[in-house]
This record gives structure tokens, C-alpha cells and sequence, in this order.
């Protein structure tokens, strides 16, 4: 159906919203302020034209913006851009009915992405696509390059055409995790079913001329040049396959930063849902660390690390915290907990140090929904939300990363 509509304002996943008769529509693309005409199915909108733009609007970076689904907000000057990013953080917060202080947005997009998933598959007439899904579909929208990218991923997209030429996999979807560690790139390869002998070799081929790190197929060694690490403050970590970094590497600075700093001095410290170590190996260079994650894996990789001459004791344990958070009692003895749940959160963690002697409480957070919802239960419990610093490692996108400081 065709239908004028005045934009309002943009919403949590970056499209702007009108308010019609019949509810709220969704208009990708669009900016708060224009008219737009467009072609609209249900709660949903394209642009068609755009009748009166807004003076806030600027030319995207990328050719392949309003196709490829990587990216949400381009068009969109940088101070109305940042406003809008902060404003998410303080629009859930508010919501929840708690008050705190929310700092400046901190821009961590420094020289780019260091991870990124491509896609590939054959389509018609065998031609190969390379690339990320459409917005709102499976569809591959393929790329020649990516502006997001730092420059250590850049080889990412030839490589992927390389490797995803030899997966051989009639019209099948590969899924090519790329890495960017401090000594190359480490690809995890998904999708691809069992690797022939001679598939293997070809890809060790690949990995020696591409000067890759690592090939690995669903976590499973298939070429090795140099094994994969990064550095995190004094340690060395070795990185398991597809293991979890923060996207930029001044996200995690800037993260890590934030975190030492609101630590003050503890003795003792739980780091829950720590991956391979990010803020466990550095605040082990103050003080002792009890590590804890799920992933058995990157828990091997950061007990290997914490093993650095000049840190203090660090002790990691795999545990699944959504089935089993850690309890009350068992935070006894730790001055500060930290915590950097994946989007759902920590609910159940909540509630256990809502019942804890804990003393801070330093929260990392990639969605603002759930964080709220977790400072919810902290406030009701007693606990201040002191300071809240909205940090954006994911630029042009909607999402945005929370570091928040409770005390009691
Ligand atoms: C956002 S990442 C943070 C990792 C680390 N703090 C960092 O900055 O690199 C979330 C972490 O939560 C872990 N995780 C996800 N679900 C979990 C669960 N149910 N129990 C424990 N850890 C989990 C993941 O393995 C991942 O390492």
C-alpha cells in the first residue's frame, strides 16, 4: 500500500517510526523530520521517495548501504547519530524506572571491525556470492569491501571468495568466521559438511599463500601456519577457534579501561562470563581473579594465559551461569564482581548478587533491554546504579554496549 508518512523519530533498531492511525510503522532508512512516500506491508515500510529530507541526512560511506544488512545508520549526521545511540541506553533506563547518570557516548570504532562473518554460496549458473545477508533476509548481498573493516580484516572478503571457491557445495550456505589475531587471520569454516583429503590440502594451499594463521572447520584443525593469539595487557592468550573478542580493538581498550578504572583497588575478584580473559588477565595484574564462563574452550585458553610471570593467582572455572549462577554464599570473599553476559543478560546471576554481601558490582552489557532489566533487580535489591558509559564499538548499527558501576 502506498502512503505518506512523517517520520518521528528512530527506534532501537535504527528505522524510523511514524505513528499512523493504525500504529506505529517502521521506515528503514529514513531520518526523524522527513516525509517519506513509500510502500508499506503491515507495520513495515520502503522508502519509494523521499518528499522532504532532512537537513541531518549525509551521504553513506559504503556503496552497498540500504542492500547489505551489516550496517542500519549511515545516513545520519554524527551528532544526531550520537545523540540518538546514548539516548537508547537512557530511553531503558528510564523505562525501568531507574535513575542514573549517563555518560557521553565513547567512540570505540577506532580502525575498524576485527571480526566478521561472510557468507557465501553458489547460486544460479554457478556463480558464487560473497558477502553478508540483506537486511531482514538470508538473501547474500555480495561485497567487493567493506569501510567497517580495520585494515587487518581486509583480506578477509579475497580470502573468502578462495576458500568458498573450493568448498565445493552445491548451493549450500558457508558460514566464514574471520578473526583478525596479532598474527594473522584465523578462519573458522561452517557449513562446508566433511572435508575431502584433497579439499584439505588445497585450503592448507590457501592458508600458506594468504599468510593465514589458521583454517579450522567447525572448531577442527584443517591448515595452521602460526597458532592464532592475541595480546591482553601482560598475557599472551592463544585463541581457541571462533573464540569471542570484542569487535574492536578499542572497544576493548576502552572496555577494559572503564573496568580497571571503577575497580579501585579489590583483592579479590570474580570475573563472570570472562571469554578468554579480556578483563580477568588485567585486573590479574592488581589482583587475584576467579575466572568463569561456559565455554570450556576459551576457560582452557585463559587458564594457559593466566599462567604469565607478574600476575596474580587467577583460577578459572567452566560453568554454565544461566543454569547455574553463582550463588550468594559462593560470592563470599570477592570485593568486586564484573560481569559481561551475552544479549540475554544475567538474570539469574542478578538475583544472586541482589542476596550477596558483594560490595561492586561492575556490569558490561550488549543490549540495554536486558541491562535494565538486571539494574532493576539490583535497585529493588538496594544497589545504586552510580555510573552508566554508553560505549559504541558498533558503529553505523544499533547496537550499543553499556558499562555500568552499582554499589550499595
Ligand atoms: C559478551 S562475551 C564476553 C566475553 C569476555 N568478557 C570478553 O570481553 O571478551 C559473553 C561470554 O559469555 C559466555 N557465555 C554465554 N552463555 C553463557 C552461559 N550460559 N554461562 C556462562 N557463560 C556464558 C560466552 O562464552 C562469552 O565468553
Amino acid at each position: 500500500m502506498r502512503q505518506q508518512l512523517s517520520i518521528l523519530r528512530i527506534g532501537h533498531r535504527g528505522d524510523g517510526i511514524a505513528e499512523t492511525a493504525d500504529g506505529q510503522v517502521f521506515v528503514p532508512y529514513s531520518l526523524p523530520g522527513e516525509i517519506v512516500e513509500v510502500e508499506r506491508t503491515g507495520d513495515r515500510a520502503e522508502i519509494v521517495t523521499i518528499i522532504e529530507r532532512s537537513s541531518d541526512r549525509i551521504a553513506p560511506i559504503c556503496p552497498y548501504f540500504g542492500t547489505c544488512g551489516g550496517c542500519a545508520v549511515q545516513h545520519w549526521k554524527e551528532n544526531e547519530y550520537r545523540a540518538w545511540k546514548r539516548g537508547l541506553v537512557i530511553a531503558v533506563l528510564a523505562n525501568a524506572g531507574i535513575e542514573a547518570p549517563v555518560g557521553e557516548l565513547i567512540d570505540a570504532h577506532g580502525a575498524g571491525r576485527r571480526r566478521a562473518v561472510l557468507h557465501a554460496r553458489r547460486g544460479g549458473r554457478e556463480m558464487l556470492a560473497v558477502g553478508f545477508a540483506g537486511r531482514r533476509s538470508h538473501i547474500i548481498v555480495p561485497i567487493e569491501n567493506c569501510p567497517v573493516f580495520a585494515p587487518s580484516l581486509k583480506r578477509a572478503i579475497p580470502v573468502a571468495h578462495k576458500v568458498a571457491d573450493v568448498l565445493d557445495q552445491a548451493g549450500k550456505l558457508l558460514d566464514l568466521q574471520f578473526t583478525a589475531a596479532d598474527n594473522g587471520l584465523d578462519l573458522d569454516v561452517r557449513g562446508s559438511g566433511t572435508l575431502k583429503p584433497k579439499v584439505i590440502a588445497r585450503l592448507a594451499a590457501i592458508a600458506s599463500e594468504e599468510k593465514l594463521a589458521r583454517i579450522t572447520r567447525h572448531g577442527e584443525m584443517v591448515a595452521q601456519i602460526a597458532e592464532p593469539f592475541m595480546q591482553i595487557g601482560k598475557a599472551r592468550v592463544m585463541l581457541p577457534p571462533g573464540a569471542f573478542l570484542q569487535p574492536t580493538v578499542q572497544g576493548e581498550e576502552t572496555l577494559a579501561a572503564l573496568v580497571i578504572a571503577a575497580a579501585g583497588k579489590p583483592k579479590s575478584v570474580i570475573d563472570l562470563f570472562s571469554g578468554i580473559g579480556t578483563f580477568s588477565l588485567r585486573i590479574a595484574e592488581g589482583a587475584k581473579v576467579l575466572a568463569v564462563d561456559f565455554d570450556s574452550a576459551a576457560i582452557a585458553a585463559l587458564r594457559r594465559a593466566a599462567n604469565t610471570p607478574g600476575l596474580k593467582p587467577v583460577e578459572t572455572m567452566a560453568r554454565d551461569l544461566f543454569r547455574r549462577p553463582i550463588t550468594a554464599p559462593e560470592l563470599t570473599g570477592y570485593d568486586l564482581a564484573v560481569l559481561d553476559p551475552p544479549r540475554q543478560g544475567a538474570e539469574g546471576q542478578a538475583r544472586e548478587f541482589a542476596k550477596s554481601k558483594l560490595g561492586k558490582i561492575i556490569y558490561i552489557s550488549c543490549d540495554p533491554a536486558s541491562f535494565a532489566r538486571d539494574a532493576k533487580i539490583l535497585s529493588d535489591a538496594g544497589w545504586k546504579l552510580r555510573e552508566v558509559t554508553p560505549v559504541d564499538q558498533f558503529r553505523y548499527s544499533a547496537h550499543i554496549e553499556t558499562m555500568g558501576v552499582f554499589t550499595r
